[in-house]
């Protein structure tokens, strides 16, 4: 398999094999996973020895959410190629996409870009610092790999654990940051309270995703809002990953609570490098207070990108598309589960979905199915992101190939071999250090 040759080679040349660590093949299927694509429209992908699959699992991790290669945002992006992707002036699509944020979330009047998630993560935070003149930072959930956030594990190397990725290693972060990152659970106003007494003068932020595996308990985001407002400090809703999935917009729409900053990426371009930081004015004027400059900021593509995503998401009303897929999906799980009578969990939202099997070696079974489904054509795993190129057939079909994988897995299971069944090693989940 020539991308499994290319990976043990990147191997060599890229530390860590891959620049994210959830598109590590061994995450999926170790020494299977096609690993690299030649190309990718719609829902299809061809891999280096001219496979065809369909993409049944993450979708660019939650990046395009209209599916790959979508010719309206493709077009749009070829013309502003052709028109100079950058220059010594500036994009005007920089304005226009402000405006249209702005629009979409009435709270926020000023909007500054970056070209990823953490990174734009990292922004707000400088901003909320800069704002607040103070240092610590509350937070719940994962926000990416910026020092703010994974000064977390200074301490005590598992305060991020149980936030979404488990493990990580803060080497190379100062130590001077000990203590500045505070971690606590969703849901558990009483952990950040307990934050909140113990920091009152000093807390810069309290940073979160609005909604993500579980909803909001009656009242929790209302009093984290109240909380913020009271300390005065910034609250900030990490939408990355939430963002475009529920609605044309950031998920805090539908909850009823508004942040003072609300960071979009992934989602908001249909995988092309894009990020934003939407703000109230009086918060996101401290972002000329602190140096916040990058030369790449300023390229035309990100933009021209997100304003031909978010336009063709608010016209199909895409979110609604997704929501619709995603339901489909999890109740053909839990059906072919129980026709296989497979214990499965199935959990997060009807656009970010996902099933655990309920065994002891979850995670060789979870590689079992990823590895039929392979041989039936499909790339797959144990969550799905839908996206606009999904259709009810595409649903159908991987459902009957899920049914059909389930019966397997039960079978391995009533027989004790699901290990023998693997023609590789079981995947891995979280950080750690490649061979
Ligand atoms: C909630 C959240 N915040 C931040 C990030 C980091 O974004 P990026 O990978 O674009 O740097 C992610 C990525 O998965 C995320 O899910």
């Amino acid at each position: 398999m020539k991308g499994q040759i290319l990976y043990q080679k990147a191997k060599k040349l890229i530390p860590g094999g891959t620049q994210l660590l959830s598109k590590r093949p061994e995450m999926f299927l170790p020494k299977q996973w096609p690993s690299y694509y030649t190309q990718a429209h719609g829902v299809e992908v061809v891999d280096l020895d001219g496979n065809v699959y369909t993409d049944m699992s993450v979708m660019g991790i939650g990046a395009c959410v209209l599916g790959y290669a979508d010719p309206e945002v493709d077009a749009a992006v070829k013309a502003a190629v052709d028109r100079g992707s950058t220059c010594t002036l500036n994009a005007p699509e920089e304005v226009e996409l402000a405006e249209l944020l702005c629009e979409l979330h009435p709270w926020a009047q000023m909007v500054r870009y970056a070209r990823a998630g953490g990174e734009a993560m990292s922004m707000a935070v400088r901003i909320a610092r800069a704002h607040t003149r103070r240092d610590k930072v509350a937070f719940c959930g994962y926000h990416g790999w910026a020092d703010w956030y994974l000064a977390a594990n200074l301490g005590q190397d598992d305060a991020l654990d149980g936030h979404l990725m488990p493990g990580l290693d803060p080497a190379g972060v100062p130590r001077g940051l000990r203590g500045t990152a505070l971690p606590f659970h969703y849901n558990r106003i009483d952990q950040l309270k307990a934050i909140v007494d113990a920091n009152r003068d000093n807390l810069a932020a309290i940073v979160m995703e609005p909604q993500r595996g579980q909803p909001p308990e009656p009242g929790f985001l209302q009093a984290v809002r109240d909380i913020a407002t009271e300390i005065s400090a910034v609250l900030i809703f990490d939408e990355v990953t939430t963002g475009f999935r529920m609605t044309t917009g950031g998920i805090h729409l539908l909850l009823g609570v508004n942040p003072d900053i609300a960071v979009f990426a992934k989602a908001m371009a249909n995988g092309y490098a894009m990020a934003a930081v939407i703000g109230t004015e009086e918060v996101m004027q401290a972002a000329q207070s602190t140096f916040i400059s990058s030369t790449n900021w300023t390229e035309r593509i990100g933009p021209a990108a997100a304003l031909a995503t978010i336009r063709k998401h608010r016209r199909e009303n895409v979110a609604e598309h997704l929501i619709h897929i995603g339901n489909l999906v999890t109740a053909g799980w839990r059906q072919a589960a129980e026709e296989a009578g497979l214990k499965l969990h199935t959990s997060g939202l009807p656009s970010l979905d996902h099933f655990s099997l309920e065994y002891e070696d979850e995670l060789a079974l979870t590689t079992l199915f990823t590895q039929i489904m392979l041989e039936k054509g499909y790339l797959a795993w144990n969550q799905f992101k839908p996206s606009f190129a999904h259709q009810e057939h595409h649903v159908k079909e991987y459902l009957d190939a899920v049914t059909d994988t389930f019966a397997i897995l039960a079978e391995a299971i009533a027989k004790g071999d699901v290990a023998s069944r693997l023609k590789g090693p079981v995947a891995r989940r979280g950080f750690y250090r490649l061979a």
